[in-house]
């Protein structure tokens, strides 16, 4: 079976890695034949709104998903017009991903906690949105954001006019500033027969918004118990097929939610090495119609994700049971080149090497474990 990816990026990469053993072959779209999934599978390469090259890879696959958000739902649904070539997960849940105000009115539709906001259009639409909401606030674009890209903090009211001239012109969402105590993330497959599987909760740092350090399992029942049941009722609102996560602020000990993503997420790189089955070995057996493999964490297991520059492999791989992962891709500044894994037998033993670790790599962050 040919599974189509519309992205090769490192999430393509990585699925195509988890694909081979279970007899699957790919073909990627992206923007260009330099991107890291190529080391492993055709590009076919033109822009994602090309309909004549997103129906090329919808005619060679019987399933097609995607690795990244921001691809045109429209082309994507006239690809497979008339074809028998299932799109997996689902164009509702992709268009959802792509924009912040739809994945705010999804949480509110299901009851999930999330941040207040105010959708803005103008200048005015901002102060009005600041005075109704409040301040601190972030300003951010409805579509098109990642890594912290596309965000303005506004701490007070003579802070509108620099966040407008950064980011205004395009659909914009204003929110509350959440004085989070921790960030986690829940992580969630779904199968074509409609089963479950849910990983252990993952708590995450950032940095300059841009994620940094993943741990899991993070052990927390009350905040668990809370995850579980807003993943479930999204994953079936959406009839979900695939990967999903949702990314929450922990606020005096309740969920906020912050956003989703509609496929294998960087906070659940640990599952490679940490858990049963990784999520994408697991968003492949769905989207390919197999049974899902467990979810169960084999350890206590870190991520910390390589960003801008890739520290010297033998340096990461002198530590201890550490896993590196090379996405290929050429140093930039805020670009997340690589990842490396470490898994424990205790939480406590996790800490103590994932400190070691930092340490050896230079990182910093706040109130890390
Ligand atoms: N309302 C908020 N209050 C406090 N911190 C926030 C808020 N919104 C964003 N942040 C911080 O910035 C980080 C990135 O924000 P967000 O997840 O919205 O952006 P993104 O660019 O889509 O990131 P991703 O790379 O996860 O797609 C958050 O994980 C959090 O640390
Ligand atoms: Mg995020």
């Amino acid at each position: 079976m040919t599974i189509g990816i519309v992205g090769a990026g490192q999430l393509g990469r990585m699925l195509a890695l988890a694909g081979y053993p279970l007899g699957l072959d790919f073909l990627f779209l992206d923007r260009s034949a330099d991107v890291p999934a190529a080391a492993l599978a055709p590009v076919l390469a033109g822009t994602f709104t090309d309909r004549k090259l997103l129906r090329r890879l919808a005619r060679r696959c019987e399933v097609l998903s995607f690795d990244w958000e921001n691809i045109s739902v429209p082309a994507l649904r006239a690809a497979t017009h008339g074809l028998r070539t299932r799109i997996s997960p689902p164009l509702r849940a992709l268009a959802t991903g792509q924009d912040r105000l739809a994945e705010k009115r999804l949480f509110e539709r299901l009851r999930i906690p999330t941040t207040r906001y105010a959708a803005v259009g103008s200048r005015s639409g901002l102060e009005r949105a600041c005075a109704r909401i409040g301040l601190p606030g972030v300003l951010k674009t409805r579509r098109l954001g990642y890594d912290g890209k596309g965000q303005a903090l506004i701490r007070k009211r003579a802070d509108i006019a620099a966040a407008w001239d950064a980011l205004g012109g395009v659909p914009l969402l204003y929110e509350e500033f959440i004085d989070f105590e921790l960030e986690v993330s829940a992580l969630g497959v779904r199968g074509r027969d409609d089963s479950e599987a849910l990983y252990p909760l993952t708590r995450n740092w950032h940095a300059g918004g841009i994620l940094r350090l993943s741990v899991a399992p993070w052990e927390s029942a009350a905040l668990e118990r809370q995850a579980r049941a807003h993943l479930r009722a999204v994953l079936r609102d959406f009839s979900y097929v695939g990967t999903l996560a949702i990314e929450f602020f922990v606020c005096k000990g309740r969920l906020v939610a912050n956003e989703l993503a509609p496929r294998v997420h960087n906070s659940g790189h640990w599952t490679i090495e940490g858990a049963v089955t990784s999520q994408f070995e697991n968003h492949l057996r769905a989207v390919a119609g197999l049974p899902l493999g467990s979810t169960a964490a084999c350890g206590h297991a870190a991520m910390v994700n390589l960003i801008g520059r890739m520290p010297p492999a033998a340096a990461v791989l002198a530590q201890p049971g550490v896993h590196l992962h090379d996405y290929g891709k050429s140093a930039r500044p805020g670009r997340k080149l690589g990842h490396c894994t470490l898994v424990a037998p205790s939480a406590d033993e996790r800490d103590r090497r994932t400190r070691a670790l930092l340490r050896a790599l230079a990182v910093s962050l706040v109130r890390a474990p």
